[in-house]
């Protein structure tokens, strides 16, 4: 019996001990009250309920509110008084008999009711806070959907969290928004709200007042057009758009962790945190860019942040104010070029329409939408319409028949991204639609030219067509004939003394097997005539391998020429065999090479001209950085990945780079990424079989250390190269360069320590101002760790690299402390070594 209570009282201690909060609850039964400290915490202890006084307030005010448990602040979440504080006074919540919430000071005053519940209320009833954040109060206690009498969740305040809905519900009556805070120490209402507006398509505003700051773009079936990268594996949100209601709600994957989305009322922002590591960090925020401000090219303008300009007038349209215009203020916005015919025959043909694609749909909250019909339909509805201006599939996941919007009204807030968002079909005067089809077939005959060459490549002439047109195939065919026509040395219409030197030979040998693909072959002349005799204007860059310059080839074609150094040179029939394997080598991730040429000692490699230069040029460029935001970093990072994939793995004879850098990775048009300077390792001669090298060629800072000290080179080696890129990617520094003088540590010890501490993402570049995907990032710091280990076989090969950093749900392994071959210390190295510069290669050739 002794026996029996003392394991009784035992058992209550425990449970005491363990469950110090055993006093509050999560509920409160009908007729009962929290008053002053008392507290009501979620079953899963996340959120709790009670009054709290403002950080940075006088103490006198007090609010019912919901905040984190067991996160410090404390981070409000909601608060049911915001516009009537308890001032001096205890207060009191208590679920009344009568079935209302109510919020009672010292007197008994009211400061604060639910609304009385509608139906019959039980003596069940009870209000519940839950662990999503919702106090619900349910008329028979079961919290069933049906029961719900009145939930925190119908009424938000400055925070949107997972589950809520932001918009309106019109069975029930509700209307829901986000409104910050008047200030840190004030919950009242104040300037700055989102919210939904109804009209046309469903669509989202964030607003000081009246003036609209930012939309999220109208919903078009699947996404929101203006945040078209709004998807990640652990955040997907929803857009309900029925006739009843129409809302906004988002989830989080996992559902430990904490994501809140707040309208921050001094920087007039919409930001989204997520609790890691101890601290509230900035997920992302909207506006991001000038782009998302709100119309800011005005009408029919739109905004492109990857232009030189930001602002653009549709086809068709011209700046109202071009003065204005060129001092980079869009608002003014376009005036169409020829005005609309509207179906009065005498002024011409009539309209048509040009469709602009990628676009963040104009503003469209005034215009009309026409459910079910199909794109044809709109199309005549539209040019039916006098005052209609543009139309676009309403629903883009509807199939055939879409149903479409259609703007009467001035076309605002446009953008184009460079991903696919939807295509908007703007009306043009037929007489505008034919100038700009005859503009872009003068530009498309250049690429019909392109097409018919790329059905000749199909044919087996497949790198001769690449140079582009006419130009070396016309040389080639004049050369033939000057070889007919005159053996004679010196003979033939343009010839350069040298090309007397030509060794007839080379032609013959040149032309293989039938199957082998046919690299051309150009002459010197072709070349300085090209890059203006290799002058110094033209000249891009300095390679490891020799000069760079860029040159135009008779028929336009851009290309940049690769001026291989003189010394330690192959011979002539090695060399080419060279160039050969390696024109073989065709990747979208790869720059391409044209051709070659071979005189005398000189040779030179042509490769496809690439717009945007090196990636360096990017990454630690104070301003360009700005412009990688982090989907273009990843993007960069894969293809890094995919190209080298493909040299290691997936040609047909393994490419190890040997040099693989910022520097060595181009940029054309688009961003894509594309490996340069493969494979010319091979040109100097480096026995490829054998795992020792007595030619040191690489970069310090991204060489292994297997590779840097003991001169042995493996694939694996460019995988530690890769590594280290990618950190430096994702840093915008280098790591070679980067010191932490604090910790005394280099950037992959740097980011190894933040790794181990949980703080990976502190690593991320800091213009990226915390917007990015988080798991993103973190997978891909993992990789390059994993890519930078001391034990070349601990390092990944890039066929895993490539499926770790592609698939969201790849187990990434632990990695190990990386490799670091140089700390600062290196002076003594690098002056053996005759390293210059930082980001300089190092060949280091024995004389041949
Ligand atoms: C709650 O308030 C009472 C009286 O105001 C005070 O005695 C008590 O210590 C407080 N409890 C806690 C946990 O702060
Ligand atoms: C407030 O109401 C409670 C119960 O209804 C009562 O016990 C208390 O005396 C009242 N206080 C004041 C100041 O009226
Ligand atoms: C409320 O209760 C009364 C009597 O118990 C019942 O007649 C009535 O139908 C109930 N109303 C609702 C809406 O359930
Ligand atoms: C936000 O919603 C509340 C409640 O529905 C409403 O009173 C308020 O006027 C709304 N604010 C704006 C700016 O629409
Ligand atoms: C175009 O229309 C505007 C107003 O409708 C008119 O003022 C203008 O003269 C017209 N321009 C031409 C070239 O017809
Ligand atoms: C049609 O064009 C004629 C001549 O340009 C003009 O006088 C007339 O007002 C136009 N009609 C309409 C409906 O625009
Ligand atoms: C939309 O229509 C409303 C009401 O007619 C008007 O106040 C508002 O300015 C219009 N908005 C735009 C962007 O045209
Ligand atoms: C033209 O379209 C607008 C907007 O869709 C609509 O308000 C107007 O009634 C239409 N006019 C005609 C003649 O159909
Ligand atoms: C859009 O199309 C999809 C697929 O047909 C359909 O399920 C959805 O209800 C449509 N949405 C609207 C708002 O019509």
């Amino acid at each position: 019996m002794r026996a029996r209570a003392l394991f009784l009282f035992l058992v209550l201690f425990l449970a005491a001990a363990f469950f110090p909060v055993s006093i509050s609850t999560d509920a409160i039964a009908l007729g009962a009250s929290i008053a002053g400290n008392q507290t009501l915490v979620s079953p899963g202890g996340v959120f709790q309920l009670g009054f709290f006084s403002p950080a940075g307030a006088d103490g006198r005010r007090t609010y019912l509110g919901i905040w984190y448990y067991n996160i410090p602040g404390p981070t409000v979440a909601w608060v049911a008084n915001r516009q009537n504080p308890l001032v001096d006074s205890p207060g009191v919540l208590r679920l009344s008999a009568d079935g209302r919430l109510v919020v009672l000071d010292g007197q008994n005053g009211t400061v604060w009711s639910s609304p009385a519940p509608t139906g019959n209320v039980t003596a069940s009833a009870a209000a519940r806070l839950r662990d999503d954040g919702n106090l619900v109060l349910s008329s028979d206690g079961s919290g069933a959907d049906q029961s719900v009498v009145w939930q925190s969740f119908d009424y938000p305040t400055d925070t949107l969290l997972p589950g809520m809905r932001l918009g309106v519900d019109l069975r029930a009556g509700i209307t829901r928004n986000i409104t910050a805070w008047r200030n840190p120490s004030d919950p009242s209402p104040g300037d700055v709200t989102f919210k939904l507006v109804i009209g046309g398509l469903p669509q989202f505003f964030l607003l000081r007042g009246a003036t609209r700051l930012y939309t999220s773009g109208p919903w078009n079936g699947e996404i929101l057009t203006g945040v078209p990268y709004l998807k990640s594996s652990d955040f997907t949100f929803k857009v309900v758009w029925s006739p009843d209601e129409t809302y906004y709600s988002y989830s989080i994957g996992a559902s430990s962790l904490r994501s809140r989305l707040v309208v921050d009322g001094t920087a007039g922002k919409l930001e989204r945190f997520v609790w890691i590591n101890g601290a509230w960090s900035n997920f992302w925020y909207y506006p991001t860019d000038p782009c998302d401000n709100y119309a800011t090219c005005g009408a029919f303008g739109y905004c492109d942040t990857a232009g030189t300009t930001q602002c653009n007038c549709l086809p068709g349209f011209q700046p109202r104010s071009p003065q204005q215009w060129n001092l980079r203020d869009g608002s003014g916005g376009c005036v169409r070029t020829t005005n609309l015919s509207c179906g009065n025959g005498s002024s011409g043909a009539g309209d048509g329409f040009w469709v602009v694609n990628r676009m963040k749909l104009p503003e469209a909250t005034n215009a009309t939408v026409y459910a079910g019909m199909t794109l044809e339909q709109c199309r005549q509805v539209c040019l039916n319409n006098c005052s209609c201006r543009a139309y676009a599939a309403a629903n883009v996941s509807g199939g055939a028949s879409r149903g479409c919007v259609i703007w009467a009204v001035d076309l605002l807030d446009m953008r184009q991204y460079t991903t696919v968002v939807e295509d908007v079909y703007i009306r043009l005067a037929q007489s505008e639609i034919d100038a700009l089809n005859a503009a872009a077939n003068s530009r498309g005959r250049t690429s019909k030219r392109v097409v018919i060459a790329v059905v000749a490549t199909v044919a087996g002439v497949l790198l001769l067509v690449a140079v582009g047109c006419c130009c070396v195939w016309r040389r080639r065919r004049k050369r033939r004939q000057g070889e007919t026509d005159s053996a004679a040395p010196g003979g033939g219409d343009d010839v350069l003394p040298f090309r007397a030197r030509k060794h007839a030979a080379l032609d013959e040998e040149w032309r293989c097997g039938e199957e082998d693909v046919d690299l051309p072959l150009l002459d010197l002349a072709v070349i300085l005539a090209a890059t203006d005799n290799f002058a110094l204007s033209n000249k891009i860059g300095e390679g490891g391998f020799g000069p760079v310059y860029m040159g135009k080839l008779e028929c336009g074609q851009e290309v940049a020429v690769k001026r291989l150094s003189r010394r330690s040179m192959q011979g002539a029939v090695e060399f080419k065999n060279e160039v050969k394997l390696i024109a073989k080598l065709q990747h979208r991730n790869l720059v391409r090479l044209l051709g070659c040429c071979i005189d005398e000692d000189e040779r030179m490699l042509l490769y496809e001209y690439m717009h945007n230069q090196s990636l360096d040029t990017f990454i630690f460029d104070e301003g360009k950085r700005r412009l990688l935001r982090w989907q273009k970093r990843f993007d960069i990072i894969l293809g890094i990945a995919r190209g080298l994939q493909y040299l290691h793995e997936d040609s047909r004879f393994r490419i190890i780079h040997r040099d693989l850098k910022a520097s060595n990775v181009l940029l054309d048009r688009n961003m894509v990424p594309k490996i340069s300077d493969f494979g010319i390792a091979r040109m100097f001669g480096g026995d490829q079989t054998t795992a020792h090298t007595m030619k040191v060629i690489g970069t310090y800072g991204y060489m292994s250390p297997e590779y840097a000290m003991d001169g042995v080179f493996s694939m694996k080696s460019d995988i530690y190269s890769f590594g280290v890129l990618v950190l430096e990617i994702i840093t915008g520094k280098r790591n070679r360069g980067f010191y932490e003088a604090e910790l005394d540590l280099n950037l992959l010890r740097y980011a190894w320590k933040l790794w181990k501490e949980g703080r990976g993402v502190d690593l991320v570049d800091e213009v990226m101002d915390g917007s990015f995907n988080y798991s993103e990032v973190l997978r891909c710091i993992q990789v390059a760790l994993l890519c930078v280990e001391v034990q070349p076989r601990n390092r990944p090969l890039m066929s895993s690299v490539v499926m770790m950093l592609a698939s969201e749900n790849a187990t990434v392994p632990e990695p190990n402390e990386p490799g670091v071959n140089i700390g600062k210390n290196t002076s003594d190295t690098e002056s053996s070594q005759g390293l210059t510069a930082n980001n300089v290669t190092i060949t280091e050739i024995d004389a041949r």
